[in-house]
């Protein structure tokens, strides 16, 4: 019975050793992750992004047993010019697969997960329905790839900060008992920089404001990152290869607010935040309040961000004096959902310096609206003719929710089959060295080629296009 149940399991275990050489020309230090997985999802061949190698799976050990279907190399039929080569191919299943990531760097990880269902030539990869869940989280439920009325024409990525408390990540893919298909393009897992994502933050709610920890405990996904009156950020320019959109669709009208952009240096100071924390291109553009009487000191800059309700949010206000022209001349106060947030906030007391980067975290309850709303307005020491309020970026990620879910109120006990008995095998693996593993796997590939030669193959040595997937299954266990 319980062997039964570990059959069903595909395992992808990975342990490159070239993937930290990618060489960057940026003037400034390029961030280097210590973990570093970038995985070019059913291909064999690498694809280079931005300066960063996706590798094929097939160069991981792979584990599977007879019966499944590894569709490697699965090509889109109709590659348009807004796809990356990554969604070229996709990796399908139909049982569950896991991929395993051996972490040595304690802490919080980005996972980015690369969807697109193309028409394949054997799978019809619209019908896929699949959960996601990772290291005890469910980050997907009845998920098909697409993003709300996404008419598959884009490709979908999701992100997630997940925080790694032991020596391996898992990412666990689950088809749903109704398609039994799912698949996924390309995987990104590497360890974010330390100032990356802060421990408290403030709760913000109608009974007043308190601070709270334990932020970088919880599953994040990242559900909105705007640039506020500049043009998008793409991955090139950012120092986390992040996407940064533009704010207009979420701003509501406003009289006197204004966009600025400064052509100087972004002044990221030692002991303050970080070019990892938004690149200098978020930074240099904004919008500001701009007040010419007394009269238009009542107004503010609003942005209507609708989200799911039944979730907490952490809300990241990004801000960077640009626009005033001394220090001290900028107070102005922030609301969100209606609440004071931040009173008088002072970036020059903050920052002692103007065009240099600060953020303040707020975590908030999605109202029942459906929204998050975040206003700047200005404050009992903003002075008319003069900049009254600024914003330069704003980012919101949804917190997993007390079932440990960032998609419905489902547990992973619920979705995930696995019996617990098999993850200490992973787990007991994961501690091994890569040689370790290597010599496990060739006795187990003896043993398996041994007693069951017909269920069972080995791993090519020299895998080439057009391979039979049957011929890439590896014994596991
Ligand atoms: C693929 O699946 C979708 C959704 O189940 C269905 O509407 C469509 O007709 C299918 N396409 C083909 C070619 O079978
Ligand atoms: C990167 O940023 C520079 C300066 O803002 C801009 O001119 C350039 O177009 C950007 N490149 C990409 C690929 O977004
Ligand atoms: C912002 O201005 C609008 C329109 O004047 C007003 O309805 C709203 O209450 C203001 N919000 C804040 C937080 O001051
Ligand atoms: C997130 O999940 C963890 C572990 O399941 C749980 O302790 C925590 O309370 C959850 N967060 C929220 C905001 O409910």
């Amino acid at each position: 019975m319980f062997l039964m149940e570990i059959n069903k399991l595909f395992i992808i275990f990975f342990f490159f050793f070239l993937i930290n050489n990618v060489s960057i020309t940026w003037s400034y230090t390029v961030f280097s992750p210590i973990d570093n997985y970038l995985v070019n999802c059913g291909s064999s061949v690498n694809s280079v992004i931005n300066n960063r190698n996706f590798i094929g799976d097939p160069s991981a050990t792979i584990a599977t047993k007879l019966g499944s279907t590894f569709v490697d190399e699965e090509e889109n039929p109709n590659p348009s010019l807004n796809l990356l080569p990554l969604h070229h191919t996709a990796r399908i299943f139909t049982k569950p697969l896991i991929y395993l990531f051996e972490i040595k760097k304690k802490g919080t990880h980005l996972v980015r997960l690369h969807f697109f269902p193309f028409n394949s030539q054997n799978f019809n990869l619209s019908s896929a329905l699949f959960h996601v869940s990772i290291n005890g989280y469910v980050l997907l439920s009845d998920f098909n790839g697409l993003e709300g009325e996404n008419n598959r024409k884009n490709p979908i990525l999701k992100e997630y900060f997940i925080w790694v408390e032991d020596s391996k990540l898992e990412i666990e893919f689950t088809p749903s008992e109704e398609s039994n298909l799912g698949f996924v393009n390309a995987i990104e897992v590497f360890s974010a920089p330390d100032d990356l994502i802060a421990d408290t933050a403030k709760f913000v709610n109608s009974d007043g404001n308190k601070t709270i920890g334990g932020i970088t405990n919880q599953a994040l996904e990242t559900v909105y990152r705007l640039t506020v009156g500049g043009p998008k950020v793409t991955p090139f320019n950012d120092t986390l290869w992040r996407t940064w959109s533009p704010d207009d669709e979420f701003l509501q009208s406003s009289e006197t607010s204004q966009t600025v952009h400064f052509g100087g240096r972004i002044k990221y100071q030692n002991g303050g935040l970080s070019r990892e924390v938004a690149p200098d291109n978020v930074y240099s553009s904004a919008r500001v309040l701009s007040n010419t009487n007394e009269s238009t000191l009542n107004d503010n800059i609003t942005w209507i961000l609708p989200v799911s309700v039944g979730y907490k949010y952490l809300v990241r206000m990004h801000f960077c004096d640009i626009a005033s022209k001394v220090l001290y001349d900028l107070y102005f106060n922030v609301y969100i959902n209606g609440n004071l947030a931040y009173e008088n906030l002072d970036l020059s007391e903050l920052t002692r310096m103007l065009a240099s980067p600060y953020y303040a975290d707020f975590v908030v309850d999605a109202d029942n609206s459906g929204e998050i709303t975040v206003s700047i307005a200005p404050s009992s020491s903003s002075s008319p003719e003069r900049i009254s309020a600024i914003l330069n970026g704003l980012e919101v990620m949804k917190m997993n929710n007390t079932m440990g879910s960032l998609d419905g109120k489902i547990s992973v006990g619920s979705i995930v089959k696995t019996p617990r008995g098999s993850t200490g095998v992973l787990v007991a693996l994961v501690a091994c060295t890569s040689l370790l593993v290597a010599v496990v796997a060739i006795m187990y590939r003896k043993r398996a080629m041994e007693h069951d030669s017909v269920a069972w193959s080995p791993l090519p040595t020299d895998a080439s296009k057009g391979n039979q997937p049957e011929s890439r299954k590896f014994l596991f266990f």
